[in-house]
């Protein structure tokens, strides 16, 4: 289903998803990163992911809209984003008619979703298995770091957080490379793959130009051996 439809037919036709969708603009705002812009792709990568399986939509969209509403507290608070959203879920859906279980269930798919909350990963293999709404989120989530937005996000974030080339490509190797490894839905994993490939690219071609860059400066370096 196209996403828009899907957005409108899922979410928007219900109460309670109109009144998320409302506090998630207000909490994010407008970060194309990691604002609502990033919590919206996500939700229409879970809508397709989710076709043809065996879902709760309304569980699986709850987590969607509120994985990262945490986020802007991250810092003041100095505890994870997953953890802090999982919270605000907690003290918003039994209003908006969620039953105990349902939250239950939205809170272990937002502490799943995180690549850096490592100690809750989705985990389809144990005898605590995940959801099906967990893996969906975990991964939808991972895929809006990869291909051609990925490289937007990565150079964006890397400018926001005044991120230097290097720990750019740092962050690249020890998280957005091993993503498609991550990915608990099979569909999921294969799409990753391709997304990797542009973004591995992009990769390349930085190093290629940068190799050029740093002989200059070593050149420069010979010749004013003080001016650093
Ligand atoms: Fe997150
Ligand atoms: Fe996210």
């Amino acid at each position: 289903m196209e996403c828009r439809k899907a957005l409108e037919d899922k979410c928007l036709r219900n109460n309670w998803c109109r009144e998320l969708v409302r506090l998630v603009i207000a909490v994010e705002g407008k970060d194309e990163s990691h604002g609502y812009p990033h919590t919206l792709r996500v939700l229409c990568r879970a809508l397709k992911l989710a076709e043809g399986k065996n879902v709760d939509y309304k569980v699986l969209i709850a987590s969607v809209l509120l994985h990262d509403i945490g986020r802007p507290f991250e810092n003041e608070t100095g505890v994870h984003h997953a953890v802090l959203s999982a919270f605000i879920a907690r003290l918003v859906l039994p209003g908006l008619g969620f039953s105990p279980e349902e939250v239950a269930h939205v809170e272990k798919a937002i502490l799943e979703h995180s690549f850096s909350l490592a100690s809750s990963r989705p985990d389809v293999k144990s005898s605590n298995k995940s959801s099906i709404e967990s893996c969906i989120l975990s991964d939808a989530d991972k895929l809006d770091a990869l291909g051609a937005i990925g490289i937007y996000r990565l150079v964006e974030t890397s400018a926001q957080r005044s991120r230097n080339m290097h720990d750019t490509l740092g962050h690249y190797h020890e998280k957005l490379s091993k993503l498609p490894q991550l990915m608990c839905t099979e569909e999921a994993r294969r799409e990753a793959e391709i997304l990797l490939e542009r973004l591995k690219r992009f990769v390349n071609w930085l190093y290629e130009e940068t190799r050029e860059y740093a002989d200059l400066v070593n050149v420069v370096d010979k010749a004013f051996p003080l001016h650093g």
